[in-house]
């Protein structure tokens, strides 16, 4: 690996102290980059982005905003200058209203990302004695902002567990009278749909938990909708909608970034939350007020779903993921590659009895196997991206498809094809096919590769794996990556190589 400072001597101070620190990552293998991914470049065939009910890709959205922007032809495109001074404007607050309506909230509030959102929400909103509980798998700005918050608790409970939440409700309420006496508050934090599982929080269980712990009343609930948004619920307006529980939770969060394809996120609430998140987000006060660009991008995708424009990609998406369950599960290698532990689909289990499905479809196998499957989709033109630790724990890598309502019924096919090939070769392999050092035809041509680049190693997501006695071995756990950057000829960018020569 090539370290940059000490060939630096001359340079200004400035530029070497920052490349000495960008050294210190890159001599752990840990320094971040950007990669463009293949399928973009129709390279291979896009099972990984969060184009969901396929908006950006379709054109829709496109046509739509458009249309919108020229319904406005002199409005100004910037917000210039912060909502609390004169950057607030009547577009603004007209297509919060009209979303607020859509999701039957007293409120909405736009502001500038997701990430935005919940660095905003549990920085300015917790009191002084209050306590966080969340779900352990909430995602990481929800983590910055309680890490701001003026909470004086913050307990996780186990994934989507309601004994584990009863438990750590019961703690907080045995250990703090203030809140046992329901004078300070328990602020629930979750999401409707998980990323990594695409699994759905008990809502009603949650809520009936909550509230039999805190019979006072000094309970309340936040959810952050990203995965639901535009996917679930009537017109994709999320699992709360869904379920008729829109009184039930004083903060919902629908980031607009994935499946309405445009910016920003829409927070709702009724109005002492709005008022408070105006006065205490120091996000919302410090910062420019989201442009005229970005709200008609919003408005865009909800006139789309309100109007009823959008249930054909929603429903499409439900009908591909059916058909992904139906084709897999039918497959002749598929009881018997179950049966090894070579391959589970926990959205496929009792498929045919569930209301709905998301559009993420995690494919798990042996833990030693999940590269080789990375591998074999990658060079099989299919984008789906392993992930592994710490985006998730030790022991629970997974690959993770993304159904879209681009992708065509062949598609969902050949991945699936794809895959129960795969599978049949770990079969075989198993039963001793090819001898005992025997590899998966992906995995050898991804060390022929290396062989040929001279690769020792190979960084793969957030790991580093390594070629030893002809098995692939993960090197690094520590969550890290580098961009030593030689690339890769036949895999997608998503492999990264580490140019340690051998
Ligand atoms: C659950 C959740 N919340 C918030 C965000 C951040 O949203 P945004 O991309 O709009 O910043 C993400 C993005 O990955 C997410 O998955």
């Amino acid at each position: 690996m090539t370290l940059k400072a000490p060939s630096m001597q001359d340079a200004p101070a400035f530029y070497r102290n920052l490349e000495d620190a960008l050294d210190s990552r890159r001599k752990d293998h840990a320094l971040y980059s950007i990669h463009r991914d293949t399928w973009k470049d129709n390279a291979s065939v896009d099972f990984c982005s969060n184009d969901l009910i396929s908006l950006g890709n379709s054109g829709m959205l496109r046509k739509e905003y458009m249309e919108e922007l020229a319904r406005y032809p002199d409005h100004p495109l910037g917000a210039v200058g912060s909502r609390m001074l004169d950057g607030n404007y009547g577009y603004l607050e007209q297509v919060e209203q009209e979303i607020a309506e859509f999701h039957g909230s007293e409120h909405a509030l736009i502001l500038g990302s997701g990430f935005e959102a919940n660095l905003a929400i549990y920085s300015a909103i917790p009191r002084p004695g209050d306590a966080i509980v969340y779900d352990e798998l909430v995602h990481a700005s929800i983590h910055d902002g309680m890490k701001k918050s003026l909470a004086t608790t913050r307990v996780p409970f186990r994934h989507n567990d309601m004994d584990s939440f009863r438990l750590q409700l019961q703690a907080i309420k045995d250990s703090q009278p203030m809140i046992r006496q329901g004078q300070r508050c328990v602020l629930v934090s979750v999401e409707s749909v998980y990323s990594m599982d695409g699994d759905v929080c008990p809502l009603k269980e949650l809520l009936a938990t909550g509230r039999e712990v805190f019979p006072l009343g000094n309970i309340e609930f936040f959810i952050d909708e990203s995965h639901a948004t535009g996917v679930v619920g009537p017109q994709g307006a999320g699992l709360v909608n869904k379920l008729g529980l829109e009184k039930d939770f004083a903060i919902r969060l629908h980031p607009c970034g994935k499946a309405l394809a445009s910016v920003g996120a829409v927070l709702l609430c009724n109005a002492t939350v709005r008022t408070a998140m105006f006065n205490f987000a120091r996000s919302i006060i410090y910062t420019t007020a989201p442009p005229f660009t970005g709200v008609a991008a919003i408005r865009s995708a909800y006139n789309l779903m309100r109007t009823g424009r959008t249930k054909e990609v929603q429903d499409r998406v439900q009908h591909l993921v059916k058909l992904f369950c139906t084709t897999i599960t039918s497959d002749p290698i598929w009881g018997k590659a179950n049966e090894m532990g070579i391959l589970r689909v926990p959205v496929s289990e009792g498929w045919k009895d569930k209301e709905f499905f998301t559009h993420l479809v995690p494919i798990w196998t042996k833990q030693q196997y999940n590269y080789y499957l990375a591998f074999h989709l990658s060079l099989n033109g299919f984008c789906a991206f392993p992930i592994t630790y710490p985006v998730v724990p030790k022991g629970k890598a997974r690959v993770r498809i993304t159904i879209h309502a681009h992708n065509t019924e062949e598609q969902v096919k050949q991945i699936v094809a794809a895959i129960c090939a795969w599978a049949t070769e770990m079969v075989e392999i198993e039963a001793g096919k090819g001898g005992e050092n025997a590899l998966p035809k992906a995995a050898q041509q991804v060390y022929a590769w290396m062989a040929q680049e001279a690769i020792a190693e190979l960084q793969v997501g957030e790991e580093k794996l390594k070629v030893e006695d002809d098995k692939l071995k993960v090197v690094d756990f520590e969550g890290k990556r580098n961009d030593s950057g030689t690339a890769l000829n036949d895999l997608p960018e998503l492999y990264m190589a580490q140019s340690t020569a051998a």
